[in-house]
């Protein structure tokens, strides 16, 4: 297949290719998604397999207005309500009570649908042209970092899908907050560009799902995604505590699984392979090949994933992310460092 690049100026070609059931990738606020027409089990299909994705993996509905949400979601309660007028148009993905003509696949067979409204003008503007919700998941193969740039989108799904819109980089670069409202207590399942204290100050009692895990007071709950393997580029990924990382055999990295790694595992062993990011230099300059220093933990979310990319394609094989500390999007920021440094 033939991806045609569009620009954004040209959203009239992109819609017309959804209405016929076809697939395109389009700038968010948060990431770039891939898009179908999310009434059409056919084109939902053609997601799933452009992305290699796990079947088991539910999508996101992607709507311009509230008629949409009510064409998917059973009901709107009154937590839904008061946090659709506090973040949306925004990053704020809501698993709500699904409606009675949703397709199978694109919920993957649960009780529920999650739903987000998107701020950014020209997801918005295709949703309308479509004039149907899209379904949207990040626009990269499953397992790979998100894509932020169409360029990146390009790298992953050139061939497969059949029309990227180029917009610009995206501008918070991790994706959607989720989270569940049809349980109580209400519980996010995967940490993204909202907080969960700025949740929080709107509807109290709202837990993470790590929370529920460790506390184990409620049954289970899991966002279906969460089982895969996630945002990894090929080079390994390590989490730093300082920036004296790899002058002392102190340094022990806790990754995703629970278990600990030491720098004197380091599987490169030769700096010339070697790339650092975080907020602050390492101490030891001289030990690395790439350094990247973010200015604000904002700027490390949103340059993360393309940075991830770029280290690939410069034959990294070792990049170590700096912790920063897990609050406001540092928590959503250390959820994806530590999914990408996850060893099975
Ligand atoms: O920012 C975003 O949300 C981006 C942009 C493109 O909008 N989209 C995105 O989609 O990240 P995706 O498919 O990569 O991630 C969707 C997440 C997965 O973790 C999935 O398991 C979860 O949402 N999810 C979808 N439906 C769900 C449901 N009914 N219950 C629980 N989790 C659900
Ligand atoms: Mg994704």
């Amino acid at each position: 297949m033939e991806t045609s690049l569009l620009s954004i100026d040209q959203l009239a070609d992109a819609a017309a290719i959804i209405a016929a059931g076809g697939t395109v990738a389009f700038p968010t606020e948060t990431v770039y998604g891939l898009g179908a027409d999310a009434s059409n089990a056919t084109a939902i299909s053609k997601i799933f397999l452009a992305k290699g994705r796990p079947s088991d993996n539910p999508l996101i509905v992607h709507v311009a207005d509230m008629t949409g949400v009510l064409r998917f979601a059973k009901e709107i309660t009154p937590i839904a309500k008061t946090l659709m007028d506090a973040f949306w148009p925004g990053p704020l993905t809501l698993v709500m009570p699904r409606g009675d003509s949703v397709a199978d696949e694109l919920c993957a067979g649960l009780s529920t649908v999650a739903i987000r409204m998107p701020k950014h003008p020209v997801a918005l503007e295709l949703i309308l042209r479509a004039g149907v919700p899209l379904v949207a998941p990040s626009a990269n193969r499953s397992g790979r970092p998100s894509a932020t740039t169409w360029e990146a989108v390009h790298e992953d799904l050139s061939g497969r899908v059949d029309a990227i819109v180029c917009g610009d980089p995206t501008e918070f670069g991790l994706e959607s907050t989720v989270i569940d409202i049809t349980q109580s207590p209400p519980c996010v399942l995967r940490h993204g560009a909202i907080s969960l204290n700025s949740i929080q100050s709107l509807v109290t009692d709202v837990v993470s799902v790590e929370e529920l895990d460790s506390r184990e007071q409620v049954r289970k709950r899991k966002s279906p995604g969460t089982r895969h393997r996630h945002y990894q580029p090929k080079a390994r990924v390590l989490i730093a505590n300082s920036p004296s990382y790899g002058t002392s055999h102190r340094d022990e990295e806790s990754v995703a699984d629970g278990t600990s790694k030491s720098v004197a595992e380091d599987p490169s062993g030769i700096h010339a392979s070697r790339a650092w990011i975080g907020l602050s230099s390492p101490s030891r300059s001289e030990d690395w090949r790439i350094i990247k220093v973010c200015e604000s933990p904002e700027d490390y979310a949103r340059v993360l994933f393309s940075f991830f990319r770029e280290m690939d394609r410069r034959g990294m094989e070792l990049i170590v992310c700096q912790r920063v500390p897990d609050t406001g999007i540092g928590r959503a920021l250390m959820d994806r460092i530590r999914r990408a440094s996850a060893v099975e």
